[in-house]
């Protein structure tokens, strides 16, 4: 459970933990998007305002955007951090698990970020943690940082979330981001389609969720029938590592594409976002167009990221 802050009234986010996107009010996710525009500032300039603050980083998953834009955060806000970006290289390879390594890494640090395979294993660190823990990605089920700097980005570049058509297209089962990112969204009044490969739909139990939070989802096959519709297209990869057999990813794998043929009737303000990273779901010719949002993400993360750090450990 996200637990309250009871000792820190003032504490912008209200919460010690960030596990779930739905631990999140509409009210916090503003607040936290304003707090990321004004980190934009110390970016630049730098600060120590978490000086002397160390933050874990855990990554028993692979990751580049998640892991440096969390270590960029830290520093860019005066802290340090600590950590290891695979399994083989902490006693995990040992057969140690995972309550045992949270209680002696939050000997080490002030915040630990957990990226890990299993759903449910940032909740289960947060339980045992004395220090405030961050889900940078619990196996298919969640990554709420990418899901608020998913938000930042629609915020920044289309100026507004309510009132938006966004597409999440590509493999909704097992891709976390969509998860996240879908149950944020339902808190503005945004319509949703989703839109992918046969056997790879968004998990039943959130439809069904949203349904019940009053959004107005659609299910789609075919892009082209949304795509001058839409204001936002979130495209992800067809996560590969999560399928039990690969035979069934073999028939999957390209089974979708946007190049400039499919985004000829798109709007001309359509932006086209992409968690990263991108296999083949993406032509490299979308780069230059000005649709293309996905190299701004990682900008933008590292904003939001500083802002989740402040508002956890001031
Ligand atoms: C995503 C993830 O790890 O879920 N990557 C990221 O954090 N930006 C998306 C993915 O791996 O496809």
């Amino acid at each position: 459970m996200a637990r309250e802050v009871q000792s820190e009234p003032d504490s912008m986010l209200k919460i010690r933990d960030v596990i779930s996107i739905r631990d999140f009010s509409r009210e916090q996710i503003e607040n936290l998007l304003e707090l990321a525009d004004d980190m934009e500032q110390v970016f630049h300039s730098g600060s120590d305002i978490l000086r002397g603050k160390i933050l874990a980083t855990l990554f028993m998953e692979p990751s580049t955007r998640t892991r440096l834009s969390f270590t960029t955060a830290m520093y860019k806000l005066g802290g340090k951090t600590i950590g290891f970006d695979s399994p083989e290289m902490s006693s995990v390879a040992k057969g140690e698990n995972l309550s045992d390594t949270i209680r002696v890494v939050e000997n080490y640090c002030d915040v630990i970020v957990l990226r890990h395979r299993m759903e449910g294993a940032a909740r289960l660190a947060a339980e045992y943690s004395d220090v405030p823990v961050i889900n940078a990605g619990s196996g298919a089920e969640e990554h709420p940082t990418q899901a608020l700097l998913d938000l930042y980005t629609i915020k920044k570049e289309l100026e507004r979330i309510d009132g938006l058509k966004i597409a999440l297209l590509g493999d909704l089962k097992y891709g976390r981001t969509v998860h996240s990112l879908s149950y944020a969204l339902a808190l503005f009044d945004t319509s949703l389609i989703f839109i992918s490969p046969e056997g790879l739909g968004m998990r039943w139990e959130v439809t069904h969720d949203l349904k019940n939070m009053g959004v107005k989802v659609e299910e789609f096959k075919d892009l082209q029938k949304v795509i001058s519709d839409i204001d936002v297209l979130y495209v992800t990869r067809i996560q590969r590592e999560r399928f039990p057999d690969p035979t069934e990813y073999e028939k999957l794998k390209g089974s979708y594409q946007i190049n400039l043929e499919v985004l000829k009737n798109a709007k001309p303000s359509l932006i086209v976002m992409h968690p990263l990273p991108r296999i083949d779901e993406i032509a490299p010719e979308v780069d230059g167009t000005p649709h293309a949002k996905y190299f701004k993400q990682p900008y933008y993360g590292v904003l939001v990221r500083m802002a989740i750090l402040k508002s956890l450990l001031t």
